[in-house]
């Protein structure tokens, strides 16, 4: 996979890069890159905003800075390019990133995605150049670089061989394999803490039992009941 970010500060992915299941993607073959918008401005000093029409607070990330960087990276038009790659503008107030999404995006060859800063992209941008926007919750954060290394994260360590368990991403919260639901509880030793015992089902050893426990337990987190 290929995986392109658009970031007027790229220099905040460097704690990101480092995680395991990144550098696990990366070695196995996932291209990951930031790209700075800045260094394609057409205009001068480096400018990639400017203020809004119609006035109010805060600058706007201007079209032709986006189409510049675009057209650095690839070549053509990015009224094009959206048709045959995802461009991925985060704005808050997109389609909500849910793990359905989340596997979607894991079976693109590859993605750009457009972080926005101050008070975010002029629409052009989103309208004519993205694909999908997206939104990490329903809140504001300062820029893009969050929600950007939230996406790269979800989607990275759903590549074959990027966490160390092929299983891992499998049976996880929201994952089909558990219906959508919330994972099931764990535990791990000391099988008596304080006089918390752990479920007496988890050490029996019994798979079947296990499993169906498990499952209970997480269409009881899903419906909002509890179990004792
Ligand atoms: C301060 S925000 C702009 C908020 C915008 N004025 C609004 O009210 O929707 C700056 C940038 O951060 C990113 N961002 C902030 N919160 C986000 C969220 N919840 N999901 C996705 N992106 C977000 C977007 O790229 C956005 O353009």
């Amino acid at each position: 996979m290929e995986v392109d970010v658009f970031t007027l500060f790229p220099d905040a992915f460097g704690w990101f890069e480092r995680q395991r299941h990144v550098v696990n993607a990366v070695a196995l073959g996932t291209r990951l890159e930031y790209l700075n918008y800045r260094n394609h401005t057409p205009l001068s000093a480096g400018q990639v905003d400017d203020t809004p029409f119609g006035g109010g607070a805060g600058m706007v990330l201007r079209v032709d800075v986006v189409e510049a960087a675009l057209r650095a990276r690839y070549g053509r038009d990015p009224v094009e390019l959206r048709g045959d790659r995802r461009v991925i503008a985060l704005t808050p107030g997109g389609r909500l990133l849910d793990d359905a999404l989340v596997d979607e995006l894991a079976r693109e060859p590859a993605l750009t995605v457009l972080s926005g800063r101050y008070e975010g992209f002029d629409q052009r941008i989103v309208e004519h150049f993205a694909s999908d926007e997206l939104s990490i919750g329903r809140y504001v954060l300062a820029g893009g670089e969050i929600p950007a290394m939230v996406v790269c994260d979800a989607v990275l360590r759903k590549l074959p061989g990027a966490l160390g368990d092929e299983r891992s991403p499998v049976e996880e919260s929201f994952s089909s394999a558990l219906e959508g639901a919330p994972e099931y509880p764990h535990y791990t030793r000391p099988a008596e803490y304080r006089g918390w015992r752990v479920p007496e089902v988890l050490l029996s050893g019994h798979h079947a039992r296990i499993r169906a426990w498990r499952l209970e337990q997480s269409r009881a987190r899903a419906e909002g009941r509890s179990l004792p």
